[in-house]
């Protein structure tokens, strides 16, 4: 711990060092999971580099301007390495990682070879399914019992012993399955006890990722929602998370369009220009957008992404910029896209005296390429939580999501700066540093 004085040290922590294997376990093993699968192997040989991420490129500054230290993120608080992850995962396709890969043409054939027999030997083991939940899929891979808690059960077993047979010291899980059909809490998410009953009972409002999420938090695994699926974004699986000290996050990885959004419209609000509206459009052809075609997912999806223009341009506060803005979102589903997306935005922005401006972005995006660093950070970071002892919703991750888990009665946070902001603080109150806040002043008002 540094001997500068920290703003918060009450909240500094003891962090158990990352020693052994991290087990990654990814339900959903698609064109996210497989090519973030792919490039951590590719970079454990040299082959590429980690274009993206947090924890493995960017520095932080500590102290002051007049004597800065700038060390990276990844030497300055106790991550695991890269050699020491090992990936599980579940998905109703039988296909092994280097197959999927293949079939999601997301990194190039050759790129793909060089890690072919690390990918193959990697293959999904049987997936809780339930169709009803995500209409336009269907494979064979799919365990059968009883009941849900049943499922729930034979989640756990597979990584109790997926651990066991490979010596792993710790877990987390990361949801990288397709997006589920919108669904608001009931009474049964209320309390973990009602949870509980509901699985026995085979309740109709638990969707397989919810089965999931609780096998995680039951064995300790830390758990990242990466889809706009309710998961762990329900009262019963935060107490889950808080009586068994689980850390817990999401939910749907922030990445292109909505990325760009979370980008600009702080600019445009710091700077006190109105908007009346925000037309955003997509085509893409990867499996995502198959599911997202059905109705009930592409409603899951319309309000996470939603509510990020609603938090960043509030229109209580600045009813006269922000009170009628239109916002609209569309998704396309257009298979010869497959993962390469395009989206555009038409931004209609007014100014000085109201007179009209548009702003039109037009972003050749590649989705998994996008996400696949988010994975890794927040496989990362949720493990380094769990060692520093933090538990329940990690907000200082919000940075990575399209809407940011947050405690019921606090406001979530969209900007992207502010989150960004957040997450470094959040690091550096836990190893002890000072937080910095930028205002500079010190430097020019106070004397010494
Ligand atoms: N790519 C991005 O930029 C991005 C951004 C935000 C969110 N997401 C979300 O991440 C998720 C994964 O995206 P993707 O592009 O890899 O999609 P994908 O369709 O390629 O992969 C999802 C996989 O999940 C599997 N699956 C579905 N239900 C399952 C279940 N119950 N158990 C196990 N496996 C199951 C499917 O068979 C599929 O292989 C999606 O929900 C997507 O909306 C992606």
């Amino acid at each position: 711990m540094s001997d500068q004085s920290s703003h918060y040290p009450e909240l500094a922590k003891n962090i158990a060092p990352a020693k052994g294997r991290l087990g990654v376990f990814l339900p959903g093993m698609g064109a996210v999971a497989t090519t973030f699968i792919a490039g951590v192997q590719m970079m454990k040989k040299g082959l590429a580099k980690p274009f993206g991420s947090i924890t493995q490129l960017q520095r932080i500054r500590l102290g002051k301007r007049s004597e800065p230290r700038f060390p990276l993120i990844k030497e300055f608080v106790p991550l695991s390495g890269l050699k020491d992850l090992s990936f599980y995962g579940w998905d109703i396709y039988k296909d092994n990682c280097y197959e999927t890969a293949i079939k999601a043409g997301v990194l190039p054939e050759e790129s793909l070879k060089s890690v072919k027999s690390e990918l193959s030997s990697i293959r999904p083991m049987s997936a809780v399914f339930q169709k009803d939940f995500v209409k336009r899929l269907d494979g064979p891979n799919v365990k059968h019992a009883k009941t849900k808690m049943h499922l729930a059960e034979a989640i756990i077993k597979d990584i109790e012993n997926s651990k066991k047979k490979d010596k792993l010291d710790r877990a987390v899980m990361v949801w990288c399955g397709s997006t589920e059909v919108y669904s608001k809490p009931t009474k049964t998410h209320e309390t973990l006890a009602s949870l509980e009953k509901g699985l026995k009972n085979n309740s109709k409002d638990i969707p397989p990722s919810m089965i999931y999420a609780y096998a995680a938090l039951m064995t300790g695994t830390p758990y990242a929602n990466g889809a706009p699926n309710l998961s762990v974004d329900v009262p019963a699986m935060q107490e889950l998370a808080r009586k068994n000290s689980v850390p817990i996050a999401g939910k749907d990885f922030k990445t292109g369009q909505t990325l760009m959004k979370t980008i600009l419209a702080p600019g445009l609000q710091a700077r006190m220009l109105g908007l009346h509206g925000w037309f955003s459009t997509n085509i893409l052809g990867n499996r995502d957008g198959e599911v997202l075609d059905d109705p009930g997912s592409f409603r899951s999806k319309e309000v996470t992404k939603a509510s990020v223009l609603d938090s960043i341009l509030d229109k209580n506060l600045y009813p006269d910029l922000y009170k009628d803005i239109y916002h609209k979102i569309r998704i396309e589903y257009y298979p010869p896209r497959g993962d390469a997306k395009e989206g555009w935005d038409n931004i209609d922005i007014f100014g000085w005296c109201g007179l009209p401006m548009q702003i039109k972005i037009n972003f050749l995006c590649r989705d998994s390429i996008l996400a696949a660093p988010v994975v890794l950070d927040l496989v990362l970071f949720l493990d380094l939580a769990q060692r520093a002892g933090l538990s329940g919703i990690q907000e200082w991750l919000s940075f990575y999501f399209k809407s940011p888990m947050a405690r019921p009665d606090l406001r979530p946070e969209h900007d992207l700066f502010i989150q960004h902001l957040k997450l470094q603080n959040t690091l550096r109150i836990l190893m002890g540093e000072e937080v910095l806040d930028h205002s500079g002043l010190d430097y020019y008002e106070v004397k010494g």
